[in-house]
């Protein structure tokens, strides 16, 4: 097969940052996307629904003429997230769905949850009027290894939090782990997740062989191959409880190439090349659609999109960095040479 052509897709986690960033980065996703889920991690986070609705604005005003794409806006939680006004939110469509980020797990995530004992108002009332929860899944204690996060917020956090709460709809966000494959894998159908290119791609030697690469560090952190293998096994499954959703998370440069690095790898300009390299490799093409255009928005209970996109098999050279208003960008891939090119 030369070609495929499928659905419209969508990403269903992104970052798209704000101002002269946010203006150079939506235009990548834009092309290559119909929707996305849109980070609240912002300074300040996008808290209430007056918040996502002005960044929403912001976003919009980003998006080249004649391209057709919407964001989908979500809640940073925090301990003192007001339960009325997200509700009110989800009703009147700025909200899509909430974000619970562990205090401390990732980029911007200071204010996140403390504990989630003290938010179990706030998602039994998202449980009630079906608003999905998206879930940055790491525990975030000093004693656990950071290769080991996932796995341990699975047992102490997400594990029972679908046992007390099994009506809420979660999204276990950017996936790393055979154990979160297995823990999905095993759920009912309230519980669905995202995988990245990037984990899909390289596993921790990418980042820590031959000199410490920090292009190839984001949260969570990559981990083994056998890790990799079972995410790459899941995507391609045709299983519906996996999506796509890039994690698409730009810093300059000079934030990455740094004594204390950023965490995040900008993938948005290849995203779905990058994507496509996998399920080929994997004999899978015919699992693709499913995966980019399907099972999201299902899980999201949200119309499919109309119109379709094409890729072809043809080389794409990734650029070594992009230009962000004078401040270089290293995507996914930089260097490389990718066998799928979007038409
Ligand atoms: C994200 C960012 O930079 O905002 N970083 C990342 O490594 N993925 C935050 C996140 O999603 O964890
Ligand atoms: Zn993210």
């Amino acid at each position: 097969m030369n070609e495929i052509t499928i659905r419209r897709p969508d990403d269903w986690h992104l970052h798209f940052r704000d101002d002269a960033m946010m203006r150079f980065v939506v235009p990548y996703t834009a092309r290559q996307f119909a929707r996305a889920i849109v980070m609240p991690n912002l300074t300040p986070p996008v808290t209430s629904a007056a918040m996502a609705k002005a960044y929403r604005e912001r976003i919009v005003a980003a998006v080249p003429d004649g391209i057709d794409f919407m964001p989908l806006m979500t809640c940073y939680l925090t301990d003192n997230t007001d339960a009325d006004d997200l509700a009110q939110g989800f009703a009147d469509g700025v909200f899509t769905a909430a974000k619970l980020y562990p205090a401390g797990a990732t980029t911007n995530s200071d204010s996140g949850v403390t504990d989630v004992a003290k938010i179990m108002g706030v998602l039994e009332r998202m449980a009630e009027i079906g608003m999905p929860l998206c879930v940055h899944g790491e525990v975030t204690s000093a004693d656990i290894d950071v290769f080991d996060r996932e796995a341990v917020f699975i047992d102490r956090v997400l594990g029972p939090l679908v046992e007390r709460l099994p009506a809420l709809r979660i999204i276990f966000e950017h996936i790393t782990t055979s154990e979160a494959v297995q823990f999905v894998d095993g759920a009912g159908e309230s519980i669905g997740a995202t995988i990245t290119p990037q984990h899909l791609h390289i596993n921790r030697n990418a980042m820590l062989v031959g000199g410490i690469r920090p292009h190839a560090y984001c949260l969570p952190v990559a981990k083994r191959e056998a890790h990799r293998l079972a995410l790459r096994k899941a995507a391609t499954s045709g299983s519906a409880k996996y999506f796509l959703g890039t994690d698409s998370a730009p810093h300059t440069r000079e934030a990455k190439e740094s004594a204390c690095g950023c965490a995040g790898i900008f993938n948005a300009p290849f995203a779905l090349e990058s994507y496509l390299t996998v399920f080929d490799e994997e004999g899978a093409l015919d699992k693709f659609e499913g995966f980019a255009s399907e099972n999201g928005p299902q899980f999201y209970r949200l119309p499919l999109n109309q119109g379709t996109v094409t890729l072809r098999r043809a080389e794409v050279r990734v650029p070594d960095s992009v230009d962000a208003s004078g401040s270089p960008v290293v995507p996914f891939h930089a260097g490389e040479t990718l066998r799928w090119t979007l038409v």
